[in-house]
């Protein structure tokens, strides 16, 4: 199975996703700083592996830090922390882990600094595995909404290299093929940076699902066509009221699939739901270099000078989205409420 990083002696090596899907390359992270180059760039991306990948940037910090004192090991560690939590703003998971592998290193003062070293460590390789045991309980709950011959459409890329494995909105497509059933899937390319066709068609292709690559601008004529049976898509931070950021283009798929009548699922493991965000009107979007879209990938397909706007993120209202899927259960509109329940249930879990 392909994996999008691993974590051994210090060092994460990445699968390289600026390269996919011409050259399978690899590099690796043996400081906290190339931890954050790799997360900016996004040699690795999407919300689950950004914070999966941070928490293992600490634990490199952590053994970078000097071991004379708690002290100065935390002001190091909290140094760490701080660069780590300016690489990317939308994704949620990259400050829950922060928060979580700063909350255990609080949580061992007074111990001496290799045994933190070794509980921040042991905590990261935590997080990994409740990421993928997570992904697989949110696939389980999306199977059983979209049933054995469904042909979904998804945004991005929410897939196994978005995740520590499965994905999240890909998880379904991925149990159901261990399973001797069959989901189809329709990946939007995903300007401007291809996440799609880049990506999600490669590991589908690579497992052996039947996927079908359109351009963005597609989608209505697809859905039109009434062979869309769900739209199912990742986050990158789902707000305390259902509002939810993810790659850009996905509220536009929401409206479409309102227009078709067509289910919007999603796919939401807990640690992408930020109850601290109120509306989606809190929730930071990035935005990024205009190279991206006048230069993809070193063709210049646009005019010197030309004025580009170039979010990576919009929000779906709640109102749009049929249901959001976590790993604690399926939860439906009006959000408020079942949100913090799944949350809640989440953290006892835990
Ligand atoms: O800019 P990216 O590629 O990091 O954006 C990724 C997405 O929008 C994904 O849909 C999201 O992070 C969920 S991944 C399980």
């Amino acid at each position: 199975m392909i994996r999008a990083f691993t974590y051994s002696d210090k060092k994460l090596t990445l699968l390289d996703q600026t390269r996919l899907p011409s050259l399978t390359a690899y590099v690796t992270a043996t400081t906290v700083e190339e931890v954050c180059d790799a997360i900016r760039t996004m040699k690795v991306r999407g919300a689950p592996a950004i914070g999966v990948c941070a928490a293992y940037g600490l634990a490199i910090a952590a053994h970078a830090a000097p071991k004379t004192g708690y002290g100065a090991f935390m002001a190091a560690f909290g140094r760490a922390a701080d660069r780590l939590a300016s690489s990317r703003p939308t994704a949620v998971n990259l400050f829950w882990a922060i928060e979580r592998m700063t909350a255990k290193a609080a949580k061992l003062k007074g111990r001496p600094p290799a045994e933190i070293v070794r509980a921040l460590e042991a905590e990261a390789r935590l997080i990994e595995e409740e990421d993928l045991s997570i992904n697989r309980a949110i696939g389980e709950n999306l199977l059983g909404l979209l049933g054995d011959g469904a042909t979904v459409l998804t945004h991005c890329n929410a897939g196994i290299l978005a995740t520590s494995g499965y994905g999240t909105a890909l998880a379904p497509v991925y149990l159901a093929k261990e399973r001797g059933m069959n989901i189809r899937v329709y990946a939007d390319e995903t300007r401007p940076l291809l996440q799609g066709a880049r990506l999600t068609a490669y590991e589908l292709r690579q497992s052996g699902v039947d996927v079908t690559l359109i351009c963005d601008g597609m989608a209505a004529a697809v859905m039109a066509k009434g062979i869309i049976d769900a739209v199912v898509v990742g986050c990158d931070r789902v707000a305390a009221n259902g509002d939810t950021a993810n790659k850009i283009g996905t509220f536009g798929l929401s409206v479409l699939a309102k227009h078709f009548g067509v289910p919007m699922y999603v796919a939401a493991p807990t640690p992408t739901i930020d109850l601290g965000c109120a509306t989606g009107r809190d929730i930071p979007i990035e935005e990024r270099d205009e190279s991206e879209v006048t230069c993809g990938f070193g063709v210049r397909t646009a005019p010197e000078g030309v004025k580009v706007y170039n979010p990576a993120f919009d929000v779906t209202p709640w109102e749009h989205i049929t249901s959001i899927v976590t790993e604690t259960g399926i939860a439906c509109p009006p959000y408020g409420e079942r949100l913090k329940a799944l949350t809640g249930r989440a953290r006892e879990q835990r």
